[in-house]
């Protein structure tokens, strides 16, 4: 039975680690969420790639037989560094996967790019999507979204103007959006009312947990979730039960350098 390594920089990750329980619920999983330097999502490209490769590092010394990058900022950025850096370790990023459901949704060939400012200026989901053929990829930041989550404000008056105003020049232009962030399958109904029913959402965390279960096979026994964050914040339980939806086996704190 593989034990699979999740590192996030916060909680959202947790999303991942939901399908990935789902799919493989006897394999076991010990998460890193780098919640001591969250958010990464606005910090420049040398230090997000430096935080990724001390997540990475923390997870492999506890021989890890995979890597999960669940989050979407470290993914755009480091993901590529992160495989030449560690060739022999096997490393999955949220990014390939849900490109490669996009691409496939995609019937008029226009897809749409939600995530943090750092992951929409990397470009890198639109050179992916590009190595597939001639598509028009129009990516958005929507900044606002992270906090929206982190206070629960997924459903109502907020969160609709907050998403009007972001996907406003998105609307009618596509027919397929990816919300390449850790935080945005929570606001998919949200997401939903504003784009409306013709546009496919692409959930990069339902996408990655079937490409680790098709390359790892599950385990005998129920798996066990070990979760380990830098810090502890105020209201970690509440936001571990948004993301996860049930209690991990343990909560430890530590640092990435331990
Ligand atoms: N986990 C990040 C992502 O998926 C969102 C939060 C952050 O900015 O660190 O891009």
């Amino acid at each position: 039975m593989a034990t699979i390594g999740v590192f996030d920089s916060g909680l959202g990750g947790l999303t991942v680690v939901r399908e990935l329980r789902r799919l493989m619920p006897k394999s076991s999983i010990i998460y890193l969420g780098d919640t001591a330097r969250v958010p990464y999502g606005t910090k420049s490209e040398a230090t997000i790639r430096r935080y990724a490769v001390e997540d990475a590092e923390f997870l492999l010394r506890r021989e890890v037989d995979v890597i999960v990058i669940a989050c979407h900022t470290a993914s755009s950025i480091a993901s590529d560094y992160l495989k030449a850096l560690h060739p022999e370790t096997a490393i999955i990023s949220v990014l390939e996967p849900s490109v490669r459901a996009a691409v496939k949704a995609s019937n008029s060939g226009k897809i749409g790019i939600i995530g943090t400012t750092a992951t929409i200026r990397s470009g890198k989901h639109k050179s992916e999507i590009l190595k597939y053929g001639d598509f028009h990829v129009i990516g958005k930041p929507c900044p606002l979204f992270v906090p929206l989550v982190e206070e629960g404000l997924i459903e109502g008056q907020i969160p609709e103007l907050i998403a009007e105003m972001y996907l406003e020049q998105l609307k009618g232009q596509i027919d397929t959006l990816v919300l390449a962030c850790t935080h945005y399958p929570l606001l998919k109904p949200t997401i939903r009312k504003v784009m409306g029913d013709d546009v496919t959402l692409i959930d990069p965390s339902e996408e990655v947990a079937k490409v680790v279960k098709q390359k790892f096979d599950d385990g005998e026994e129920k798996g066990t979730l070990e979760v380990y964050l830098t810090d502890i914040p105020p209201g970690y339980l509440a936001l571990i039960e948004q993301f996860l939806g049930e209690p991990p086996d343990s909560i430890v704190r530590v640092s990435v350098f331990e």
